[in-house]
């Protein structure tokens, strides 16, 4: 009674039992990666041409020093370019605060320069407002979140800068969802005038905020492997800061033409461990802090409310939060200065900041 396939059949079926264990070892190998994309080699090779440009230009012989003392303003004529503060907009959206910066850029805008990081997938429509006009930097690269991808657009940004204006003195990143919490003059005299004070020697310092023992830093530091960071970045140098800092210049140039740790910090992460994948909240405190601990004031001027934060988003206010007293909240802080700047506001609350800029925002 047996079929003449039987026998065919017994085959394929014993095969194929003898493959379903072959498939459980080998298909996460062959088919799921490790880790997280990487950055591709030719966004690497650009990106180091533009660096190298930037670090040769910022080598060579520099203008005589910015007098810093007397009137910040209006004394122009007979000295070298004041210092210049430039603003570095990181954006994977449109600029919808666009408005309200313009309010703060207006009538300073020789001591600044800004410039645009847009993610390509962004759909830009700044409004009628001249300052970000034509300002979008070139060689803008997609941007995510777990990547290296956002310290590449910083650098980037970085490096633009120093190219486009040796002025620029001060390199203050920002993203979409930031806005100002004082006017201008109040943040420039702030940067202008601190300068270490106490160690006799002139030198601007970076706000960078640099933290070295919160309890994320264990895990975050494994998100590349175990042994990942070393020899370059062992445990005890490794730091956490935020992402949003204003560079003094010296620091600017050290950020750009780093290769070692960026070597390093580029890294994809084991897709494990993407939820410990923030690089660029690591990058730039750790390299400062071990190139120059005594030049960053270790606190950022931007701040951020983390309370019931949710997914890594910090709280985002709404427009019915938007008030004098919540701004005049903000600018509070723990620091030598009060914060300059804050995140995260949602798109919708531009309406009441610009209700409030001329008589809370930009006053005082
Ligand atoms: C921070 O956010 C929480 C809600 O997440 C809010 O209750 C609190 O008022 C905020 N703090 C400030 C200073 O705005
Ligand atoms: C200032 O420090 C205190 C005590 O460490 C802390 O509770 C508070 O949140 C800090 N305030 C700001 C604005 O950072």
């Amino acid at each position: 009674m047996a079929s003449p396939y039987a026998s065919p059949y017994a085959l394929s079926f014993l095969l194929l039992l003898l493959s379903v264990p072959a498939v459980f070892f080998l298909a996460p190998r062959l088919l799921l990666p490790k880790t997280l994309p990487a950055i591709p080699d030719a966004d690497e090779t650009e990106d180091l041409a533009l660096f190298r440009r930037a670090v040769l230009l910022s080598a060579a012989p520099a203008p005589p020093a910015p007098a810093t003392s007397g009137s910040l303003f209006g004394r122009r004529a007979h000295q070298a370019q004041p210092p210049k503060v430039a603003f570095l907009f990181l954006t994977n959206s449109d600029l919808v605060f666009a408005p309200l910066w313009e309010k703060f850029f207006a009538g300073h805008h020789g001591l600044l320069n800004l410039y645009v990081h847009a993610d390509p997938s962004a759909v830009l429509s700044i409004p009628p407002t001249p300052s970000f006009r034509g300002r979008i930097i070139r060689g803008n690269k997609a941007t995510a979140r777990a990547s290296a991808t956002l310290i590449s657009a910083a650098r980037r940004l970085l490096a633009t800068a120093l190219l486009d204006d040796p002025a620029n003195h001060f390199f203050a990143l920002l993203s979409q969802s930031c806005v100002p919490l004082h006017p201008f003059p109040t943040l420039y005299r702030a940067l202008v005038t601190d300068n270490n004070a106490g160690t006799g020697r002139h030198r601007h310092r970076s706000f960078i905020e640099i933290l070295d023992s919160e309890d994320t830093l264990p895990a975050r530091y494994v998100a590349r492997g175990d042994d990942a960071m070393l020899p370059e970045v062992p445990f005890d140098r490794f730091r956490v800061g935020s992402q949003f800092f204003v560079l003094a210049k010296r620091h600017a140039v050290m950020v750009v033409r780093d290769r070692r740790l960026w070597n390093k910090f580029k890294a994809p992460c084991l897709v494990k461990s993407r939820d410990s994948c923030y690089p660029e909240e690591h990058y730039f405190p750790t390299l400062l802090d071990m190139q120059d601990p005594d030049g960053c004031t270790k606190y950022t001027l931007t701040r951020v409310n983390w309370t019931d934060a949710v997914g890594g988003h910090p709280h985002t206010y709404q427009p019915e939060e938007v008030s004098g007293d919540l701004i005049r909240d903000l600018r509070k802080s723990n620091g030598t200065y009060s914060h300059m700047f804050a995140r995260k506001f949602a798109p919708q609350a531009l309406g009441p900041l610009m209700e409030i800029a001329d008589s809370v925002i930009l006053r005082g």
